[in-house]
């Protein structure tokens, strides 16, 4: 197993902090960077091969929208005891879809992985019994998070489920400061420096919008969805089952 490089993106001033891009830099490091930033991150990955079992339909598609280095995906191909659905992985950065093909080769995976270099905006949705929205929707303008939702309550089966993993805001300002200290902790107690924290802050700020619970749980009641429930939450990090 090839060793994981550790991420020193932000360690260095940086003069002028450009938005944060899902680039080769941020591939090569992209799994250390992950693990270090988000609270029960490899809980969620467990877990989702877990859920998958129970909901994926034999000749159904899996959907793995923003799948980046696939973790997402290899979960629930590596938890079917038999190939079950097909799994469609889409991301729109190439060098991460890069980084997943490079992946797929060292793994053996049993069911079949079709990785797709598109805006998940612009897919087509169809036969789905389960589609994985993992730390992605933050990423998607909230002006077209509505319409993505609408496409995949519509693409799902009867039964279908969407697993929807977000950083999320807090409606209360007090308990807004206070979890975000707490993820501050969480990733200074994590190797990342103060300069690490500040600047990846910077970077990602206007590119990755993070909402409150009650607006994704309404938006998704919008969206057709009969009924959601968080099953995960560790900080302001959440992951929640909608059901069709
Ligand atoms: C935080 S990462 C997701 C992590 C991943 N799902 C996992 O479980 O490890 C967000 C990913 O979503 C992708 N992404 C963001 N907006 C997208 C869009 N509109 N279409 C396709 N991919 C998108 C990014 O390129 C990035 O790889």
């Amino acid at each position: 197993m090839k060793k994981r490089r550790r991420d020193r993106l932000f360690a260095q001033p940086l003069g002028n902090i450009s938005p944060f891009q899902f680039d080769d830099q941020v591939a090569a490091v992209f799994d250390d960077m992950i693990d270090r930033s988000v609270p029960g991150y490899r809980t969620i990955i467990d877990a989702i091969g877990l859920i998958a079992c129970q909901v994926a339909q034999p000749g159904s598609f899996c959907y793995d929208l923003g799948c980046s280095l696939g973790a997402a995906s290899l979960s629930v191909a590596l938890a079917q005891k038999q190939p079950s659905c097909t799994i469609i992985a889409v991301d729109n950065a190439w060098p991460m879809l890069a980084g997943f093909q490079q992946k797929l080769r060292q793994q053996k995976i049993p069911p079949p992985i079709q990785l797709i270099c598109a805006d998940i905006r612009d897919i087509a949705i169809q036969n789905a019994s389960l589609v994985i929205l993992n730390f992605t929707l933050q990423f998607v303008p909230p002006t077209d998070r509505l319409a993505l939702l609408r496409k995949i309550h519509q693409g799902l089966l009867p039964g279908g489920a969407l697993i929807l993993s977000e950083k999320i805001a807090l409606p209360e300002a007090r308990q807004q400061s206070l979890f975000e200290a707490l993820h501050y902790a969480f990733k200074k107690a994590r190797g990342y420096s103060d300069l690490e924290i500040s600047q990846k802050r910077s970077a990602l700020e206007n590119v990755m919008i993070p909402e409150s619970l009650p607006v994704h749980a309404n938006r998704l009641t919008q969206a057709g969805f009969s009924s959601c429930e968080v099953w995960f939450q560790y900080f302001n990090f959440m992951s929640l089952v909608a059901l069709k």
